[in-house]
């Protein structure tokens, strides 16, 4: 049979017009999130520098995290050993030094249960107003840079009855300045007579045990450890997501092989 050069068949897309429209689309996509993200910032967020696969980072802000905010904080969708598993820790070290909690008979928390701790919703909004959030999830709600910027931004107050802090991130918050020791106390510097009310700038008044820059580092690795918490699979999905992007690769060059193969006689 031939075939007629000027027939009426409807060509399928050329693979070039198809990888054209789908980069198009990623794009599209990728630039619709961001804005979306943008969006919510009031104040200009810094973004730490952090790794999720940098394993000693996620140790030390484990760490401080277990120290300093699980008084107050859960982190109640995760595991300890899916930490250690996580972390390159065995399940001896986590529960000799991470986990400083009982359970419900009054025995150490086991090394199997969720990061949870003893502090009641109640009493959490009896005691500071507002229940202290399970922050498994607050790095994908607020994101990282977020959280970072929150951990930097506290400043004295007097205004605020109770913690005697606000912050620039999260005006009013109800969460007092816990790092205080490590950072020091920050003083708001506000604008001139026209804008009385708009904080310019943060001036450390009363160093804390850290300086400037290991504080920084301090609140990096505890970002860091957030932002592990809220997407422990995350570094698993990135490696196997190579593997698959390269069989797609593969994919490609045969696909388009055979394409040629096949349509060698016909144009
Ligand atoms: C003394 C209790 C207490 C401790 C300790 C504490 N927090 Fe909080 N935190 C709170 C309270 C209360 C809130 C709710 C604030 C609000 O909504 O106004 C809060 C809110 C937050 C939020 C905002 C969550 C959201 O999405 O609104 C983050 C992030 C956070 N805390 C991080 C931390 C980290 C990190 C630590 C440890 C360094 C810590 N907190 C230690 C009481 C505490």
């Amino acid at each position: 049979m031939e075939l007629n050069a000027n027939s009426s068949v409807r060509r399928p897309w050329s693979m070039r017009t198809a990888v054209a429209v789908s980069l198009a689309a990623a794009v599209a996509c990728c630039l619709v999130v961001d804005v979306a993200r943008a969006a919510g910032a009031g104040v200009a967020l810094e973004t730490p520098r952090i790794d999720q696969g940098n394993l000693k980072s996620l140790q030390r802000g484990a760490q401080a995290f277990v120290n300093n905010c699980m008084g107050c904080h859960s982190a109640g969708y995760q595991r300890y050993s899916r930490l250690a598993q996580d972390l390159g820790l065995s399940e001896e070290d986590v529960a000799a030094n991470l986990i400083f909690t009982t359970d419900e008979a009054g025995e150490p928390t086991k090394v199997g249960a969720l990061m949870t701790n003893a502090m009641t919703e109640e009493y959490g909004k009896t005691a500071f107003g507002v229940a202290p959030p399970n922050l498994s999830l607050t790095a994908r709600s607020r994101g990282t840079d977020w959280i970072y910027t929150f951990l930097k931004s506290f400043y004295l107050d007097p205004e605020r009855v109770g913690t005697g802090v606000n912050n620039l991130v999260y005006p009013g918050t109800a969460m007092p300045h816990v790092l205080w020791s490590l950072q020091g106390w920050q003083e708001a510097e506000h604008g001139d007579d026209e804008h009385p009310d708009t904080v310019t700038d943060l001036k450390l008044m009363s160093p804390g045990s850290l300086d400037e820059r290991a504080y920084d580092d301090y609140i990096a690795d505890l970002t860091n450890f957030l932002g592990y918490i809220s997407d422990p699979i995350k570094e698993t999905r990135h490696r196997i997501g190579i593997f698959v992007l390269l069989f797609l690769f593969a994919l490609l060059a045969v696909a388009w092989f055979l394409k040629k193969e096949y349509w060698k006689d016909v144009v």
